[in-house]
């Protein structure tokens, strides 16, 4: 008999998905860096797939995914037609990391800090959108200062950035970036609820970035 739970379908998909979730390894990396994970558990694939749908849909450049975790997002990205070979993926964490290369072994999943992003793209990379699930709320505030800074820069091109938030209010990290919200939805069927703002950049190229690099050890 399947049990069917409001916002996830049967029982058997349920469990399918925390299976793929690895909820070990979250739990760990939550233990071992919360200000970096800053989150309970994974997002649900409720909030991957809207999140994936706020990517345009044509267009070059590339489409670079901040904070993939898991890879809950990344599935969904691929799973809405964006093509493996414009997909960059973003982890700082080691064992994230690893799990990611191995669970899509075709995908250029790249370790290193958010902060430092335009050091890790190719050169001259252009970028269409980024989709963020960083903590913006619980990095420190230089990180997320320099975080911001890199998507003026990379996406002043009529780029659009897409992160979520559990801050169901105006979270102060919105108040730093100068583009417009084209978006905002509340994904209730998560945990905790989790808004998802859409930004999009027409602004004229600003100049690079002056404090690129955080810290060799930034959570330390
Ligand atoms: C909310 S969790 C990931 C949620 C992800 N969508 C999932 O379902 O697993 C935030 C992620 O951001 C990563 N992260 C935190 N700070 C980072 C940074 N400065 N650069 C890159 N990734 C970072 C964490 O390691 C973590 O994997």
């Amino acid at each position: 008999m399947m049990y069917r739970v409001p916002g996830f379908g049967s029982a058997q998909r349920l469990s399918d998905y925390f299976k793929g979730l690895a909820p070990g390894l979250f739990l760990r990396e939550l233990c071992l860096r919360p200000g970096a994970v800053g989150a309970l558990c994974p997002s649900s694939r409720h909030l991957a797939r809207h999140m994936a749908k706020q990517v345009p849909a044509s267009g070059d450049g590339l489409v670079v995914e901040l904070g993939a975790g898991t890879g809950v997002v990344t599935q969904a990205l691929l799973d809405s037609g964006v093509p493996a070979h414009r997909l960059l993926v973003i982890e700082y964490s080691g064992p994230f990391v690893r799990r990611l290369r191995k669970r899509f072994p075709h995908l250029n999943v790249v370790q290193g800090n958010a902060a430092d992003l335009r050091r890790l793209l190719p050169p001259e990379a252009r970028v269409r959108a980024i989709v963020s699930s960083l903590p913006l709320c619980s990095l420190p505030a230089p990180m997320t200062h320099s975080i911001l800074e890199q998507w003026q820069h990379l996406l002043h091109d009529n780029g659009v950035a897409i992160q979520f938030t559990y801050n169901l209010r105006r979270p102060k990290w919105k108040n730093q970036l100068r583009a417009q919200q084209t978006g905002s939805k509340i994904i209730w069927a998560n945990l905790p609820p989790a808004n998802i703002s859409t930004f999009s950049f027409k602004t004229a190229k600003l100049p690079a970035p002056r404090h690129e690099h955080v810290s060799a050890e930034p959570y330390r």
